[in-house]
């Protein structure tokens, strides 16, 4: 690794990382496995990081003729992903080998190079309520006679799981399956109601808040995956607050999300209306399964709907975006297996109202671009929390479909914008000037200095 330049500095508010992190996972799937096969693979020079801003980004510091260009990980203290260890819970029993085999997302000959670390890896009984994901079954579950006594257990994992690797530091990352839509209601309140629903084992009090509690109750930094509410609960966010812990969500931003949140700015940028926009994606693995279900796939409609409004701002331009139809659509084809593949029909409005199509049609794989994601987001949490930015990380909105907000204003979308607020906080944890104008070059720096 490069090591800083005198040139470069670093915090000194902030806590270096001592040791090394434990990673602790529900739901060790495709998403997961392909993490942590990555991890290993590029540690031994398999391959490379590609689409991890904190392994390859530099970022532009200082302004004008000063400016220079800093490796992420050079400029703020980042824990190398060579001291990652890995842990988690599954309602399936599978190692994490059997897992990536069947997840088919890396070669088999790719995973033969890793075998011996993910084999050692498997899951822990996970905390499971099949009214939440229907189309799964689990047969590697926990059992207890209130959702409180699964909390306790999950709590008893990640103590052990700390103590057994000598780690003092950990970050919890919810890649488990999309839960069935909900809303909050009184029992997600306050501590007090959650509590009192978990030894009273409220139907409204999900697995995945379940996680989010343990991890909390352990002083652990949460991030949501999945586009179901987990943290996300007015109970859970203040007291992550008071206990001073990072917490972030939700709904990795990977394929078609990713696109639209470049091409609408774009098309806004240049003033051109829109008449409609549909999306659809197929996909076969056991994500696109459990989609297949409206309860979970109404979770993922609701967290990729709100982008476009979002950005295109229809209360200010409703003339150009006022009424356009917006429609998402995924399709479960098990032939295409993790190879999702996923169409955009864009119709759009030019001078003197004139129609005019743009297609987008990504032929992407769905782990591959969510693994690097899920890497930042679990070196950064680690940083948060290093730095004690305490509750949601709205400077990570660039890394989420649906980010979740401190307050009751609307969340960023823009991917553009949303990395300025990034990259600026990496500037400020840094030490290094904010930039108030787009990093997106030397130029636009130079004509704001004129
Ligand atoms: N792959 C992507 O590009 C992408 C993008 C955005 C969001 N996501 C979300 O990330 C999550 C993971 O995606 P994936 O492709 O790895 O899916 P996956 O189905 O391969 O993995 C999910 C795993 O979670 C397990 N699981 C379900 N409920 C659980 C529980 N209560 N406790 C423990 N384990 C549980 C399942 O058995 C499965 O192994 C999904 O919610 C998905 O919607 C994925």
């Amino acid at each position: 690794m490069n090591k800083p330049t005198t040139s470069q500095k670093q915090s000194t508010g902030i806590v270096p990382p001592k040791g090394r992190l434990g990673v602790l996972i529900p739901g060790m799937g495709a998403v997961a496995t392909t993490l942590i096969a990555g991890v290993n693979l590029i540690a031994k020079g398999h391959g490379r990081p590609i689409g991890s801003l904190t392994q390859m980004q530099k970022i532009q510091i200082g302004n004008g003729g000063t400016s220079r260009y800093v490796a992420i990980k050079d400029l703020v203290h980042l824990t190398e992903p060579t001291d990652l260890v890995f842990g988690g819970w599954d309602i399936t029993p599978e190692n994490t080998y059997q897992t990536a085999c069947n997840a088919n997302v890396l070669s088999r000959e790719m995973l033969s190079k890793v075998r011996r670390e993910l084999e050692a890896i498997a899951p822990w009984r996970g905390v499971f309520d099949q009214a939440y994901v229907r189309n799964l079954k689990g047969t590697h579950v926990k059992t207890g006679a209130s959702k409180m006594d699964l909390a306790k257990a999950l709590m008893n994992d990640i103590k052990r799981f700390l103590a057994d690797n000598d780690l003092e530091r950990a970050v919890m990352l919810w890649c488990g399956s999309t839960e069935v839509y909900s809303e909050t209601g009184l029992v997600h309140q306050t501590l007090e109601s959650f509590e009192r629903g978990l030894n009273d084992n409220a139907p409204e009090i999900a697995p995945s808040m379940i996680y989010a509690y343990a991890s909390l109750m352990c002083d652990i930094p949460f991030s949501n995956g999945a586009p179901n509410l987990s943290v996300e609960i007015p109970a859970l966010v203040d007291f992550a607050n008071r206990k001073g812990i990072a917490i972030g969500g939700r709904d990795f931003k990977t394929g078609q999300t990713m696109m639209k949140t470049v091409v609408a700015p774009g098309l806004k940028t240049r003033m051109l209306g829109l008449e409609g926009w549909y999306s659809t994606n197929i996909i076969g693995n056991k994500d696109g399964e459990v989609l297949d279900d409206y309860g979970s796939f109404k979770s993922k409609e609701v967290s990729k709907g709100r982008v476009l409004d979002s950005i295109l701002q229809p209360d200010l331009y409703p003339e150009l975006y006022g009424d356009y139809h917006h429609k998402i659509r995924i399709d479960y084809y098990p032939p295409r297996g993790d190879a999702k593949e996923g169409w955009d029909n864009i119709d759009i409005q030019g001078w003197l109202d004139q129609p005019m199509q743009i297609k987008v049609n990504f032929l992407c794989r769905d782990s591959i671009l969510a693994a690097p994601i899920a890497l930042d987001l679990i070196l950064f949490m680690d940083l948060a929390q290093r730095a004690g930015l305490n509750g949601i990380q709205e400077w990570l909105s660039f890394y989420y479909k649906a980010p979740t907000m401190p307050d009751s204003r609307e969340p960023e979308h823009d991917l553009f914008i949303q990395h300025l607020m990034l990259t600026n906080m990496l500037r400020s944890l840094a030490e290094e000037e904010a930039l108030d104008q787009s990093d997106l070059g030397e130029n636009v720096a130079k004509l704001v200095v004129r």
